[in-house]
């Protein structure tokens, strides 16, 4: 079955009963037994509940893997994975440009529990072998990352992992499995915010864990039901809904980057664009051999004032000032004072995410329309430093 019949059909059948051809929303918390612990499959929404379960096969049949255990939300999936693999004492390494959440839990919860962390760039191979010694016990893979689309070998950081005897995790958020498949690359497991491309229309908040190997799965799993992060299933139902178009989107997401990409690259208003897809872009040769496309997303510093930028980003006719991603319709974000803003100026500093980055998640409008309102914005930016200057000179 190929990548967008999967989306459609795995684990869909028609509801048996009625013959409904969208399976109904179990909206239940528990199952009537025929007897003392004899139920029928399913004893406690918690523990299973027959829409997660659909949702669960498609993604991990999209993932080109053999399990999956869906979380009330990315992070959700993420602590799943840390709790079930850390312990005082082990390390983790994570690259300079991770998600601002995941920094987070690494320093707040799980620092302080007595995990070293190690934040090195996962782009260059030598500084992962060095980082890399017998108490590391993950290797955190973002590829691209969030937000500067920055990118990792992740077969070449699979192997240093494997030699350690190390877990490798992909997050696999921005690409999704339409343009990357991590197991093929040799990850142990595959960590999603589903709120974003897979659910797709900023109507849910969700994660999602999948792996191929029982043993390594089992853990995270276990702490699905023991710790109780699951989604609801009416938000398995509408992730359901999103993922049928998953593929169609990805394509009109990567399409509408790319043409932000190439519209913005070489303005003069603009010191840098970030974006895979891009002959410059550092990650792009690594992107091009481990990717089948480059993504949705864009990322680029404005050549001006903090006050352009905020003024730039806070009045754009398509792009709305929210956090988040992958939406069907377009989000600007500034992450140094939003999904980054958990990470001190200075760390932020250090790890070179510039307050002037913007971070642009185009949706799938037209992309004549989204260019227009972004050339627009700058051109804004233009006409108010010249009355600037103007009212200036006249003293
Ligand atoms: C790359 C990445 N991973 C994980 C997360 C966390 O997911 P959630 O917000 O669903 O908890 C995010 C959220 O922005 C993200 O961008």
């Amino acid at each position: 079955m190929k990548f967008a019949t999967k989306t459609i059909h795995a684990g869909q059948p028609s509801e048996p009963e009625t013959g409904s051809l969208i399976a109904p929303i179990f909206q239940t918390s528990t199952y009537e037994q025929d007897g003392p612990g004899q139920d029928k499959g399913y004893s406690y929404s918690r523990t299973n509940n027959p829409t997660r379960e659909r949702l669960e096969t498609v993604l991990a049949e999209l993932e080109s893997a053999k399990y999956a255990a869906a979380y009330s939300s990315g992070l959700a999936a993420e602590n799943a994975i840390l709790q079930a693999y850390l312990r005082p004492g082990d390390e983790i390494i994570i690259p300079l440009d991770v998600y601002g959440g995941t920094y987070r839990i690494l320093n707040r919860v799980f620092l302080p529990i007595g995990v070293v962390v190690r934040q090195i760039d996962t782009g260059n191979l030598k500084a992962v072998e060095a980082a890399t010694n017998s108490k590391t016990r993950i290797i955190w893979i973002e590829s691209p990352t969030n937000p500067r689309l920055l990118i990792t070998d992740i077969e070449a950081v699979g192997k240093i992992a494997h030699a350690h005897a190390a877990v490798m995790v992909v997050d696999n958020t921005f690409a999704t499995p339409v343009f990357q498949r991590p197991f093929e690359l040799g990850a142990d497991l595959v960590v999603h915010s589903v709120t974003k491309y897979l659910a797709g229309h900023s109507d849910v908040v969700q994660g999602a864990v999948l792996a191929n190997d029982q043993a390594i799965f089992e853990p995270v799993k276990y702490l699905q039901n023991a710790t109780g992060g699951i989604p609801s299933p009416f938000d398995c139902w509408l992730t359901l809904r999103g993922l049928k178009t998953l593929e169609l989107r990805m394509q009109r997401h990567e399409e509408n980057a790319e043409a932000i990409a190439n519209a913005l690259n070489g303005h003069p208003l603009v010191r840098r664009v970030y974006y895979p897809g891009l002959a410059t872009h550092p990650g792009h040769e690594i992107a091009r051999k481990q990717m089948s496309g480059f993504g949705g997303m864009v990322s680029f510093e404005l050549a001006g004032t903090q006050e352009e930028v905020v003024a730039f980003a806070s009045s754009r006719r398509y792009f709305a000032l929210a956090e988040s991603l992958g939406g069907v319709k377009s989000l600007i974000c500034h992450p140094a004072s939003m999904t980054h803003a958990s990470i001190p100026a200075e760390a932020r500093a250090e790890l070179g995410l510039s307050d002037m980055l913007l971070r642009l998640s185009p949706g799938c409008e037209n992309h004549e329309d989204l260019v227009e309102d972004l050339l627009g914005g700058l051109a804004e930016v233009e006409r108010a430093r010249t009355a600037r200057k103007t009212v200036a000179a006249l003293g």
